[in-house]
């Protein structure tokens, strides 16, 4: 089967990692607690965060909004913003959590 590529950040490297399955990002959702049970129903499949703006990761909890289990790789970040500044701020920020 032909999978589309995506190349993600885990453990601090980049990887390829085959898109054969993903289960999408799902504010309200998709939090920590919600992927760990996905990633027991699917070991494989990619996993996307919920959506968190770059005002929330500048300003809030950071742990809160970008913690998450090692387990859970394949994780991809989806950040929500328009300034192309804060988000790479926002990329910084997150690369070291976990
Ligand atoms: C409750 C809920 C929350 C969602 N939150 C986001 C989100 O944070 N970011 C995003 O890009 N899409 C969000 N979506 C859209 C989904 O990621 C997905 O694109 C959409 O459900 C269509 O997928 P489907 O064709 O598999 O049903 C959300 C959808 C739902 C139902």
């Amino acid at each position: 089967m032909a999978c589309d590529i995506l190349q993600i950040m885990i453990s601090g490297k980049n990887k390829l990692v085959e898109r054969c399955l993903c289960v999408a990002p799902m504010m309200d959702w998709t939090d920590r607690h919600c992927r760990y049970f996905h990633r027991i129903l699917a070991p494989s499949a990619v996993l996307y965060t919920e959506m968190v703006t770059t005002g929330a990761v500048l300003h809030g909890d950071r742990e809160r909004l970008l913690g998450f289990n090692e387990e859970e790789h394949p994780l991809a970040l989806q950040l929500g913003g328009s300034d192309p500044a804060d988000l790479a701020e926002c990329a910084r920020i997150a690369k070291p959590v976990d």
